[in-house]
């Protein structure tokens, strides 16, 4: 089917009901606008066009997906689904099958619209309907006695009986394209919001004898739109609910399924165990058997196998080897590379470093721009001095080197291996290797000193 689908994606609505500056489609779901996760849908369609049709806010929309595959037409008054599509009725001549989609409507599965795409290559009409408890407000599939499908009445148009039919229209459709664009051209807007109703081709379908097909969805969640932010927060969860099953179902752990948000591909191998509380940004890949304690943030990172990561880390940008243990409470900023077995542990952090097996930097630390060699120990209250209110400089330490607690590294500064640094140093040239270098005012005790005592 792939070379003759054309897919039309609408997204010209206002969303007054957001109440927002920005249009509705580029409002986050899971981290990217809604708009993207119906182009994600309709690529995965592997169509020969997408088109959208594009309105409120439309620079700003078109701008946000930049140069790419898709076709934009703009709709400059929104007179209604109908006069949407008809937007798009001199592209459509390319295509054997059109499938309309909605761009607020954004956890519709592509399997949903191949099954739709199928009937439409048969010649025949699909629509996709859903069964609801509370039909308020939607297009109700009106039948004959022996099923087929007769109509789409919209809600305002219904008979108090036709109101009463909890079947109801998506807006999800796909049609043969020669026959979409015939029946665009015959729609009128008598009706009761003087609009140019898509539905109403459903009734030109059947009077040319052109079978429409209802498909129903089993899972009407996957139709469901985003009208306002109570919407938009309820697909979210939904969303997530659907992350957290195949990551569960892929093996990994979560303490609780209702308390995790992924915001990009996150990968994960087995015995990965998520405990609660936890953020996800962009791509994050952990490795088996690694442990994520409660409310970390991680964001575009790579943590290997047997990592532990403990509550309370924010990891951006960072390399994580096997069997290291970081935090609780641990920062690990963008270019940091641990190559494994290391302990960060709380309130440090690290920025472009690279950190050799098995060092520790356990307390209060800050470690920027900085080459560490293997078996080092920085002791807590370690500061890199690498800004110098202009420059970046670096600081290179030895493997097997130990710096004492409260040492200041002034960059551009070199430690040697195996090099000891005093307590309470600040170093600022290069260390020797093997040697205790220290920089310290002599200790000194002041003999019949008396404390002052309080007057009167
Ligand atoms: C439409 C259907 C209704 C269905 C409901 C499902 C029609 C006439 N009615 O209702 O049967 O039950 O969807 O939610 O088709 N849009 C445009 N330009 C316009 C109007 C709408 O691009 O001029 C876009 C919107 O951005 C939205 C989609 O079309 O993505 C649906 O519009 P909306 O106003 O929500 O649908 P209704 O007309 O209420
Ligand atoms: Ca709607």
């Amino acid at each position: 089917m792939s070379t003759q689908t054309g897919i039309i994606i609408l997204a010209a609505g206002q969303g007054t009901r957001m109440r927002s500056h920005l249009p509705k489609v580029l409002h986050p779901l899971a981290g990217r606008p809604l708009l993207a996760h119906v182009i994600d849908t309709a690529r995965a369609c592997d169509p020969a066009g997408i088109i959208v049709v594009y309105g409120h806010g439309g620079e700003q929309v078109r701008s946000h997906f930049g140069d790419n595959d898709i076709t934009w037409v703009e709709q400059r008054e929104q007179l209604g689904t109908g006069h949407a599509v008809q937007q798009a009725l001199q592209h459509l001549s390319r295509f054997e099958q059109a499938l309309i989609l909605y761009g607020d409507v954004p956890l519709l599965r592509a399997e949903t619209c191949r099954r739709l795409l199928d009937v439409a290559s048969q010649g025949e009409m699909a629509i996709l309907t859903m069964i609801l408890d509370e039909p308020h407000g939607y297009g109700r599939i009106l039948r004959d006695d022996d099923q087929t499908v007769r109509a789409i009445r919209e809600h305002r148009d219904a008979s108090p009986e036709e109101a009463s039919i909890t079947e109801v229209n998506t807006g999800i459709m796909a049609v043969p394209a020669a026959c979409l664009g015939d029946w665009l051209q015959c729609l009128d807007n008598d009706n009761s919001q003087r609009e140019y109703y898509l539905t109403d081709i459903v009734e030109l379908a059947v009077a040319e004898g052109v079978t429409v097909r209802a498909v129903v969805l089993d899972d009407p969640g996957e139709a469901m739109g985003v009208n306002d932010r109570i919407q938009l927060a309820r697909l979210e969860r939904a969303y997530q609910q659907r992350i957290a099953v195949k990551l569960m179902r892929s093996g990994v752990s979560l303490a609780d399924p209702a308390r995790i948000d992924v915001r990009g591909p996150l990968n994960c191998a087995a015995d990965v165990a998520i405990d609660v509380g936890c953020v996800f940004e962009g791509e994050v890949d952990i490795g088996a058997g690694s442990r994520i304690g409660p409310n970390c943030m991680i964001r575009n990172s790579r943590i290997g196998e047997n990592v532990e990561i403990l509550a309370h880390c924010v990891i951006d940008g960072a390399v994580i080897g096997d069997h290291s243990r970081i935090g609780p409470f641990a920062r690990l900023r963008p270019e940091t590379e641990l190559e494994g077995r290391a302990h960060v542990g709380n309130f440090v952090e690290i920025k472009k470093c690279r950190v050799g097996l098995r060092s520790k930097i356990n307390h209060l630390s800050y470690v920027g721009d900085s080459i560490i060699g293997r078996d080092v120990n920085i002791g807590a209250g370690t500061i890199t001095c690498n800004y110098d209110g202009a420059n970046k400089h670096q600081t290179i330490i030895g493997d097997g080197a130990f710096i004492g607690s409260d040492t200041q590294l002034v960059a551009p500064v070199s430690i040697g291996d195996g090099a000891t640094i005093g307590a309470g140093s600040t170093i600022t040239s290069d260390a020797p290797p093997g040697k205790l270098t220290l920089s310290r005012s002599k200790q000194k005790t002041i003999e019949n000193w008396k404390r002052p005592e309080k007057k009167g």
